[in-house]
């Protein structure tokens, strides 16, 4: 999955830029200013002055928006009703920009952006996409040219359209929501810190979408730590371990997912990680981290520390972030480690409930399976991913104990099917049937 944020000015040519690059990877194109220029739009239709923060801020709630894509073609949908070209005027363009300043907009406006791209690979542009909302997407551009190219461009858009407009009133407009847009208190349009720069004033489409393409491309070879390190460990462990998986194909290739697992041993993790191809986030004691070498190693493979035994909002927060931004988490229901335990014979607690609920996440659960519940180096390890639990059939309504646990003991539950664990063994067999 890839996530491609292009901010920058109006007029820099960021939406037909963004649909070329979009069709070219057949990902999802997402126009987030047409967000913005809709709720500006319905301020217009009802009278209110989009400047006037309070009464836009009241009138929040008085309609409904959608963004729904067709062939990857974006349509927003004011009050169920395709906003079309009626977006596209000058008027609408600075309410866009005067209701873009406040503050509750904005926080409108977050999950609906934020949601595509948790399960989708897109191009977003915008303003604050790079810094705001997906702040860990992959590759960041911030597009830009002089304000005389804009100008020019955006006049002959809007002449093509039939729109009367002059040049030095378009460029008036531009400058002025330039201004309006880079020095409000809020999300100002700023390049990210880690945004490449890219100034098209000498580029045509073409040329700035390869130039685009090309980053893409170098990002998308470049591989991370965990990436390095998975290729060349994994089959090593999986080969010294003995571990047999089945379940694979269970695993979606992305998007967030939750993986739950009963714990035995330290090496749990490891095993869990060499037997997956995506990349998972382990959480993992924060005493670990202060261990020379694998203290490193446990930071450098993206580990969340928490603290056991004390309220981890921290821990919490880390790990929703990851699941919202499409990764994927492993975390044991357990709590900590039963060795030589039947797991169908332990307590679960709720934190991975927890999760599913806040990140709205579908869940794995997953076995691992040894003879006695215990590991030894010759042993034969079995990992089985099950099918996942999608997050609506947890039927959550407003979260809670209750819910969680019932949600816990669920997906445990599954864990344990998938052992067969709750077919106890027989006194004096172990759980194959064979004599102790
Ligand atoms: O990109 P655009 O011209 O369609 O955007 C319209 C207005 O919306 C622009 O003046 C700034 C605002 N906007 C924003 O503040 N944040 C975004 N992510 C997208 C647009």
């Amino acid at each position: 999955m890839i996530r491609i944020a292009i901010d920058g000015p109006g007029g820099a040519g960021k939406s037909s830029v963004a649909k070329a690059v979009a069709r070219k990877m057949g990902i999802i194109y997402v126009d987030t200013g047409a967000l913005y220029r809709s709720i500006g739009l319905f301020m217009l239709n009802c009278g209110i002055n989009p400047k006037d923060s309070e009464a836009v801020v009241g009138a929040l709630n008085s309609f409904t928006l959608e963004l729904t894509f067709v062939d990857g073609k974006q349509t927003v949908l004011l009050n169920g009703e395709d906003v079309g070209d009626r977006i596209r005027t000058p008027e609408v363009s600075m309410a866009a920009s005067a209701v873009s300043a406040i503050k509750e907009v904005r926080e409108y406006l977050l999950d609906t952006q934020r949601d595509i791209a948790m399960r989708n690979s897109v191009i977003m542009d915008g303003r604050d996409i790079g810094t705001v909302i997906l702040p860990y997407a992959e590759v960041k551009i911030f597009l830009t040219a002089s304000p005389e190219a804009r100008a020019k461009r955006r006049y002959l858009e809007l002449t093509a359209k039939g729109q009367e407009v002059s040049y030095d009133e378009v460029y008036r407009e531009m400058v002025e929501r330039d201004t309006n847009d880079s020095t409000r208190d809020i999300a100002p349009c700023v390049p990210a810190e880690d945004a490449i720069l890219l100034d098209n004033s000498e580029l045509d489409l073409e040329g700035t979408a390869a130039a685009i393409l090309k980053i893409v491309k170098k990002k998308a070879k470049k591989r991370t730590f965990y990436q390095k390190a998975h290729k060349i460990l994994a089959p090593i462990i999986r080969f010294f371990q003995r571990v047999k998986v089945t379940g694979l194909e269970n695993i979606p290739k992305d998007g967030p997912v939750l993986f739950c697992a009963n714990h035995m041993a330290i090496r749990d993790p490891i095993l869990i990680a060499a037997a997956c191809k995506r990349q998972i986030t382990f959480v993992a004691k924060k005493e670990l981290f202060r261990v020379p070498v694998i203290g490193w190693l446990v930071k450098k493979l993206g580990a969340i520390p928490v603290d056991r035994g004390n309220a981890n909002t921290g821990t919490i927060k880390a790990s929703v972030n990851v699941l919202k931004r499409g990764g994927a988490i492993a975390i044991f229901p357990q709590g900590h480690r039963y060795p030589a335990v039947n797991p169908a014979e332990t307590p679960i607690k709720n934190g991975a409930a927890m999760l599913t609920y806040r990140s709205r996440c579908d869940v794995i659960p997953v076995c691992i399976k040894t003879k006695n519940f215990k590991y030894s180096f010759l042993r034969r390890k079995e990992i089985i991913f099950g099918k996942p639990i999608p997050y609506s059939a947890f039927g959550f309504t407003n979260g809670g104990s209750e819910e969680y646990k019932d949600a816990a003991n669920r997906i445990f539950a599954e864990v344990i099917r998938l052992g067969g664990f709750d077919a106890l063994p027989a006194p004096g067999q172990d759980e194959d049937g064979e004599k102790k």
